[in-house]
């Protein structure tokens, strides 16, 4: 007898509460499904679609937009539009956030995401993703860009889709964190991954090592044990994995365990890190620590950090927990030094 599969829509119904505020979240789940359904459909068929290349504009981040960001960036906006109760969407590739009414609905809700993450490898045909996460807006006044600005402890969903040989979808609503394969055929998700779990040790480990010579001592210090492998004091070979796609990177380190990172580092003094706090950083946070790793920035933990800006960047180093704890006892052993 063959066993049905459990649909995105079936998983969103056991799963969240039947509550008006978990209802606004089952909408909001489905309509970024649909977004990235879409977002998919371009990526798969490629220079077919006629989406690659990049624009003559830049984003707010000073990056040359692709063709694809901006229409990815579209897909959510009207995807989020209709799920009829958000009030506020904030995008890597907008400065500021749109703010919207909606009518009868009880409960209102702020997105924030990145809808092409890794898109420098979209004309070289290498897995992208997008991120995403919610947060509660308030009902008694109209939202202000100051709602945007909540640690990730408070988000309601977070999560990604990862456009790969298969697409995936993969999310948490703080109750563990699940993931989705697209059947592109039906165009519908089903849950293949159910509570996932990153192995709280591991021997593999990524990060751009062209940016070696900015690094803080502590990354050094932890790159070069993993480097002398079996003959250092780890006693163990390690191997080193990067596509320079955060989705897709974080992606494998949640299947097979490992440890992510874009560290602080001294390239530029104005920018603490690479990756964006608000819509890369936070949701991948709750999705690794709902999976059970963990995700600082070296010193803190991520996922309280409360943001001063919505395109803040942090260092960010995320996975496997033994060695995310590792990394940290360095930065603190480094900082005690120092001081
Ligand atoms: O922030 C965008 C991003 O493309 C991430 O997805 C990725 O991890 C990182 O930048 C790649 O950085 P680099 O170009 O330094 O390898």
């Amino acid at each position: 007898m063959q066993v049905e599969k459990t649909t995105l829509e079936q998983f969103l119904s056991t799963h969240l509460r039947k509550d008006l505020h978990q209802s606004g979240l089952h909408s909001i789940t489905l309509q970024i499904s649909k977004a990235v359904v879409s977002i998919a459909k371009m990526t798969s068929k490629g220079a077919l679609a006629g989406v690659l290349g990049s624009l003559e504009s830049q984003n707010v981040q000073g990056e040359t937009q692709k063709k694809l960001d901006v229409l990815a960036d579209e897909a959510f906006i009207n995807a989020l539009k209709q799920a009829g109760c958000v009030l506020g969407l904030a995008s890597e590739e907008n400065e500021q956030p749109l703010f919207l009414s909606t009518q009868g609905s009880d409960h209102g809700y702020l997105a924030v995401f990145d809808p092409l993450d890794g898109s420098s490898n979209i004309d070289v045909n290498v897995s992208v993703g997008s991120i995403f996460s919610v947060y509660a807006a308030p009902r008694e006044r109209p939202a202000s860009l100051q709602d945007f600005l909540r640690p990730g402890l408070e988000q309601l969903l977070a999560g990604y889709a990862v456009y790969g040989p298969a697409t995936m979808l993969v999310i948490s609503f703080g109750q563990g964190t699940h993931g989705f394969t697209l059947d592109p055929e039906s165009a519908r998700f089903f849950l293949t991954h159910p509570s996932m779990r990153v192995s709280e040790q591991s021997a593999e480990f990524a990060i751009n090592t062209s940016n070696e010579r900015f690094w803080e001592p502590p990354i050094h210090r932890y790159i070069d044990e993993c480097k002398k492998g079996k003959t250092g004091g780890r006693a163990k070979d390690f191997n080193m994995r990067w596509v320079a796609s955060m989705v897709a990177d974080v992606h494998r380190i949640l299947m097979r365990g490992g440890v992510f990172m874009y560290p602080r580092d001294t390239r530029d003094p104005s920018k603490p890190g690479r990756l964006r706090l608000m819509y890369e950083a936070k949701p991948m946070a709750m999705i690794i620590e709902q999976a059970g790793g963990l995700a600082s920035t070296g010193r803190e933990r991520l996922l309280e950090l409360v943001p001063n800006n919505i395109h803040q960047r942090v260092p960010v180093v995320l996975g496997s927990k033994d060695e995310v704890e590792r990394i940290g006892e360095y930065h603190a052993d480094y900082d005690q030094e120092k001081a």
